[in-house]
């Protein structure tokens, strides 16, 4: 495995550019099932969570290659609808692919999806609703089975507005008989960027980005060529990064509507934020003061897969923090390592209170889950003195050239092999 040796205590200055939405790419990979046309995806980065879902497509049937940065599929010859457990279990967005897969075969077979281990992840929501559209399904021994000659549209209430859940379901419903209604449905900007994918494709999809999302049934969709809206949480990490470290940066390729309630942070705890056209400039200097309450919700709240970076931002801000995680009952394995780092935290149940100190220090951390990973990264690039940050296959999951971004903004980060 990998790890990176970082000297911490430089500001960070220069520009960046985002790479596009892994949490939009890997539902379009799933879409692309729905058809037998060619699907081109540009600026497809190349991170494993995405490596890993194209691999899920190749075992389908599915011709894939990249040509530059862009990802093309062909769907013609797909015929196998197993998804093999070895891939499933290596990411979430695998069970994505029960919507799109049912709806091309007939039936779907499937592993109980992996991801980070930030929380029980159940799919009762992904399955209830499947049901609804007329999807027999039965599990045992670790495995999920489908079955449904025509996919009929119905009504459809989320007791939670599941991302995953929601994009499953139209997935399954863009082509179902009928029309579909999703109602408490996430509302992500990247379920927007599927509904228009869709429809690019010749769907129907409508009221995406809103509670309520109608899907018109059509018989076939046909290929497309399509570029995914920007990463807002790799954006948001970065925005972070300069905030801890202090200093100017300018993101390219990124959307400040898209985590405005993470740019209300930053800018409470007086960091300077204008956007223009496609770019963010962020300024750092001087002291940070504590936002006081992070807690997370659906969108528009504060993004969850923006937590970790937050507390480790929230570590070196004057004054108390509490941070509160309510979308996953895990996702505080940052913190050990963190206060490793000489932070200050305390922690019962779903919140953390952090109360800031001046400098954090270098150490030999490990990551647990994406985010995570992320978060300590950041903190050590802002620490004082030496940091070693262990195994890099969870940021290689969401992050692709992390660290050459990094380096290209003044950080001194390496990859080494351990
Ligand atoms: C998506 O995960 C993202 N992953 C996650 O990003 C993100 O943290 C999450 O949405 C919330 O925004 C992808 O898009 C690939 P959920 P997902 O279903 O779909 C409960 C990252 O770091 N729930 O909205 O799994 C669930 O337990 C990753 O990029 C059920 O109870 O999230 C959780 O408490 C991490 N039953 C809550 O809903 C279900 O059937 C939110 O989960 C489904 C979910």
């Amino acid at each position: 495995m990998d790890k990176y040796i970082i000297e911490g205590g430089r500001r960070l200055c220069g520009e960046v550019e985002i790479q596009s939405a892994k949490n939009a790419v890997l539902p379009l990979l799933a879409a692309a099932v729905l058809t037998e046309g060619r699907v081109v995806i540009r600026s497809c980065p190349r991170i494993s969570d995405v490596l890993n879902m194209v691999g899920i497509l190749g075992e389908l049937g599915c011709k894939t290659k990249f040509e530059e940065d862009a990802l093309c599929i062909d769907g013609a010859d797909a015929a196998n609808h197993e998804i093999p457990a070895a891939l499933a279990k290596e990411l979430r967005s695998s069970v994505f692919l029960l919507g799109s897969v049912v709806s091309r075969f007939g039936k779907a077979r499937i592993a109980y999806p992996g991801g980070c281990d930030i929380g029980l992840r159940p799919i009762d929501l992904h399955l209830n609703g499947l049901r609804r559209l007329g999807v027999r399904i039965t599990e045992s021994g670790g495995y999920i089975e489908c079955s449904c000659e025509r996919l009929r549209g119905a009504e459809v209430l989320l007791d939670f507005p599941s991302v995953g859940a929601t994009e499953n379901l139209l997935l399954a419903a863009a082509v179902a008989e009928g029309t579909t209604v999703i109602r408490n449905a996430a509302k992500e900007p990247e379920i927007v960027d599927l509904q228009n994918f869709i429809n690019r494709m010749g769907g129907r999809i409508s009221g995406a980005g809103s509670a309520v999302i109608v899907a018109e049934g059509v018989k076939t969709l046909h290929g497309v060529e399509y570029t995914p809206i920007s990463d807002r949480i790799e954006a948001g990490t970065f925005l972070i990064a300069c905030a801890m470290c202090g200093g100017s940066v300018a993101l390219k390729n990124a959307d400040a509507v898209n985590i405005a309630s993470l740019v209300h942070k930053l800018r409470e705890i007086s960091c300077k934020i204008r956007s223009e056209d496609d770019k963010i400039y962020i300024e750092c200097s001087g002291k940070r003061l504590s936002p006081k309450i992070v807690e997370t919700s659906p969108y528009p709240g504060f993004p969850t897969d923006l937590q970790a970076q937050m507390t480790a931002l929230a570590c070196v801000c004057e004054g108390a923090t509490v941070i509160v995680e309510n979308l996953f009952e895990t996702r505080f394995k940052h913190v050990p390592e963190l206060i490793r780092m000489g932070a200050d935290i305390t922690v019962r149940g779903r919140s953390a209170l952090v109360r800031g100190v001046p400098r954090l220090h270098g150490a030999d951390v490990f990551a647990s889950d994406l985010r995570g990973g992320a978060a300590l990264t950041l903190a050590a690039i802002s620490a004082e003195g030496l940091s070693s940050v262990t195994d890099l296959r969870f940021t290689d999951r969401g992050y692709s050239s992390f660290e050459y971004k990094l380096r290209a903004l003044g950080a001194r980060i390496r990859r080494v092999r351990v």
